[in-house]
């Protein structure tokens, strides 16, 4: 399967790891910046660089695009990758906001497209553990932290503060509720079903409106469950299982157990292994699973791609993207507003 990757920064690398574990073959780099395409056309000789993606979608023998810009370009690359009949897999998150996913969705939808959202975390070995740990489980409350060692951006220079979260809410949509904050409410998503309520607070940087770097929320799920979510750029380097700043734990208490997961520092995938616990109510066991240090984005490359050549629906698509997307919407406006808000979700929206 011939692969393209549209944008080629920071992100690119673990996509284009990943095409080439799934056994693609990488055929276009596209950016703007031709030095950033052109620095993996020399370790993939033969493929093809632009600084115009529609070229790579024009490309007939390009079944597969990883879409890497920032996201408020994800909704035009998307779109267009879909109506050339592309498989798409997106970075996270797909939108800059709810409404922005869902207008991917609908359109993959009416396409049939193949509309995959990167939240490859799903794919830790210790995460899959978790999710069949819990299989049948009665999930009651959940506590979820993701604190992440960037002290600059909370405690930082105002007016470097100032110009991080412009950017940062005008091409990410956020801060580190979007940043980090998305994954783990991809996580809560997948393990307690969907939210039906949220409460929450975000804490932001002040003079740089739309710019959060702490949140707190309170989410109550459909199936019964409620979650403690917090995300934070904190100051604490030795905090962590691995005490090097990286704390992201997520405690799940069933009625008969409880199963407790770590990330790892998300950049460094060859270092770190996920790991999960769990902890038996009943007979006392407690059990803990250490893994070997996989790449959560190959793990994803790897499935979609096999899925893309099955013919079968993306393992985490586009609705679990917008999903998230809902979450951080909620939280936003229940910061805002001061209130209880009840979530709805598009009546066009498959329930799983
Ligand atoms: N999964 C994760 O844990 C994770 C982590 C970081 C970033 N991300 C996501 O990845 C995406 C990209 O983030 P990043 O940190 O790599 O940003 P980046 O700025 O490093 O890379 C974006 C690239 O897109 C290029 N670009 C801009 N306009 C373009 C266009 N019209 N056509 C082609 N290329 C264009 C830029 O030149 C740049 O090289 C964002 O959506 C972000 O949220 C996900």
């Amino acid at each position: 399967m011939k692969a393209g990757v549209i944008g080629c920064g920071t992100i690119s690398k673990f996509h284009v790891d990943g095409f080439r574990e799934a056994g693609c073959e990488l055929a276009w780099f596209c950016d703007i910046d031709p030095n950033r395409s052109k620095a993996y056309q020399d370790l993939y000789p033969g493929s093809k660089t632009t600084a115009d993606y529609r070229e790579v979608l024009a490309d007939p023998e390009v079944s597969i695009v990883a879409v890497c810009t920032l996201t408020s370009l994800h909704n035009e690359v998307v779109k267009a990758a879909i109506a050339a009949g592309k498989a798409v897999i997106c970075e996270k998150t797909l939108g800059m906001n709810a409404a922005d996913a869902l207008d991917m969705c609908l359109f993959a939808d009416e396409k049939k497209g193949f509309l995959s959202t990167g939240y490859m975390k799903r794919f830790f070995p210790a995460l899959q553990k978790a999710k069949e740990l819990l299989e049948g489980k009665k999930i009651v409350s959940v506590y979820a932290r993701t604190y992440q060692p960037f002290p600059g951006l909370y405690l930082g220079d105002p007016s470097q503060q100032k110009a991080t979260g412009d950017f940062l809410r005008d091409y990410m949509g956020g801060g580190v509720v979007v940043c980090g904050g998305s994954h783990i409410m991809d996580l809560l998503h997948w393990f307690c079903g969907l939210p039906a309520a949220c409460a929450g607070q975000l804490d932001t940087v002040p003079g740089a409106e739309g710019f959060d770097r702490d949140a707190n929320a309170l989410f109550w799920f459909e199936s019964g469950a409620v979650a403690h979510f917090e995300a934070y750029w904190h100051e604490y380097r030795r905090g962590g299982f691995e005490q090097n700043g990286w704390d992201e734990e997520i405690r799940i208490n069933c009625t008969d157990c409880a199963v407790t997961v770590n990330t790892p520092l998300w950049h460094k995938p060859e270092n770190n292994a996920a790991r999960v616990s769990f902890m038996d109510a009943v007979s006392g066991d407690y059990r803990e699973y250490r893994y070997e240090a996989l790449n959560s984005f190959t793990l994803h490359e790897i499935e979609e791609v096999r899925r893309v050549a099955e013919g079968k629906a993306p393992s985490v698509d586009g609705w679990d993207g917008y999903v998230a997307d809902v979450m951080i919407d909620a939280v936003k406006e229940a910061s805002r507003t001061g209130k209880k808000v009840k979530i709805a979700y598009h009546e066009a929206m498959p329930r799983k």
